[in-house]
């Protein structure tokens, strides 16, 4: 089958690779018809989260149809359309009988690769390296989805495959964002980020009744889909002082909740930037928590911070005095929207949640690293690039 794979830092190619195959009973192989791409795939491109090995293919984020079966697979049947989460869970360990399927115990191949940074393992994840276990990815024809009975969901009649491919990861992740920050009605929300993630964690801050939501970012395109789509207020921060403005916007008093939706490779235009570059080229901090930092700069006292963006490692200026001296809450997580999908495209399906104007640009796989290009780079609008294999 044809597949997108990582070929070394910033290098992308569409290859002739094997074909999946059934290698546990509670298997499915699914037939991709729409993957996209996701602001975590650009972590692992550009080689911030270090462990892709040269011929991994890419992709979590993906729907398709069921080809095949495993013996021990119940509630799935080969036909079945079905979206299907990016981490992988048991369903049955500790951490998935809580809710937290991304962390769970089971689905992690290789555990010991993040004891060293975190001191513990995350579950398993499609097209991530190995830190999440080393699955192969969904920018691809076929894709082999273990524990099918738990992370796949059937698609809603009537919702179109470029809605229910964001269900996969982008709704879930902002859907947890806003939910699990306890929003409060009439609240203000602020959310870090335009991209997918940070538009659908302000839909759900809505949803879940703030009264006001603002989600702040430079990419103009990016937020007129914010202001036009998602129904939210936009702050540029490259034409106002982000902070003072936040103040304004709050009554003085600085956000309720906020949501950072940015990760590790925050553009960074102040003095912390050209700091946060320094040590990064240094090697000496592996991201660059910009968004996080403003966050806790602008959320108020006693408010709630949720970080969403990815962050692989080590960062150095991080507020340490600002989150205790405030009393803030802050949460953190890969998404864990197992519990959530079907609620979430029931939603989709009602027409309460716009997915797809995220996918901007539909292409074939064969031009998938021409999609990651201007994905990367933000370029032609570009929000999320959705291939056809
Ligand atoms: N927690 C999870 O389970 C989970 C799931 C999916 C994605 N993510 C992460 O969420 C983040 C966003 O994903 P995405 O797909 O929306 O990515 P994206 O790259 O499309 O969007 C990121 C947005 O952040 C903006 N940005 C950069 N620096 C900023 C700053 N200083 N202040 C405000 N905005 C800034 C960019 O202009 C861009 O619009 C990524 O880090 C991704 O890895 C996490
Ligand atoms: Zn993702
Ligand atoms: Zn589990």
């Amino acid at each position: 089958m044809r597949a997108l794979v990582w070929q070394g830092i910033n290098k992308l190619a569409v290859e002739t690779v094997d074909d999946p195959r059934i290698l546990n009973p509670h298997d499915a192989i699914v037939r991709v018809t729409a993957s996209v791409s996701c602001g975590s795939d650009l972590h692992l491109v550009g080689g911030y989260v270090p462990t892709m090995r040269a011929g991994d293919i890419l992709g979590h984020e993906f729907l398709g149809e069921i080809v095949e079966v495993g013996s021990a697979v119940t509630k799935r049947r080969v036909g079945d359309r079905v979206v299907v989460n990016s981490f992988i869970a048991c369903g049955q360990c500790w951490y998935c009988l809580q809710g937290k399927t991304s962390l769970c115990d089971n689905t992690n191949t290789a555990p010991g690769l993040n004891d060293a940074l975190f001191g513990a393992s995350l579950g398993g994840c499609f097209g991530f390296g190995y830190t999440t276990g080393g699955y192969a990815g969904s920018h691809a024809e076929y894709v082999r989805v273990p524990f099918v009975d738990v992370g796949s969901f059937v698609v809603p009649d009537g919702v179109t495959d470029a809605q229910a491919v964001f269900a996969s990861d982008a709704v879930p992740t902002g859907w947890m964002g806003a939910y699990e920050s306890n929003i409060q009605p009439g609240d203000v929300v602020a959310v870090w980020g335009a991209g997918g993630v940070g538009q659908m964690a302000a839909r759900s801050a809505m949803l879940l009744g703030a009264s006001r939501v603002v989600v702040i970012d430079r990419i103009p395109e990016r937020l007129a889909q914010v202001r036009d789509v998602i129904g939210a207020e936009t702050i540029n921060y490259e034409e106002v002082d982000l902070q003072p403005e936040l103040r304004e916007l709050t009554g003085g008093r600085g956000a309720d909740v906020a949501i950072e939706a940015v990760g590790l490779e925050a553009h960074s235009p102040g003095i912390d930037g050209v700091y946060d570059k320094l040590k990064t080229n240094l090697k000496l901090q592996t991201d660059r928590p910009t968004a996080v930092r403003q966050a806790l700069f602008g959320v108020r006292k006693g408010g709630s911070v949720f970080i969403l963006g990815v962050y692989a490692g080590f960062v150095d200026t991080f507020p340490l005095g600002a989150m205790m001296n405030k009393g803030l809450t802050v949460r953190t997580g890969q998404q864990n929207g197992h519990q959530y999908i079907p609620m979430l495209l029931e939603r989709i399906q009602r027409g309460e949640i716009s997915t797809d104007h995220l996918a901007t640009h539909t292409m074939s796989l064969e031009d998938a690293p021409h999609g990651y290009e201007i994905f990367k780079n933000k370029e032609d609008g570009c929000v999320r690039a959705l291939f056809v294999p």
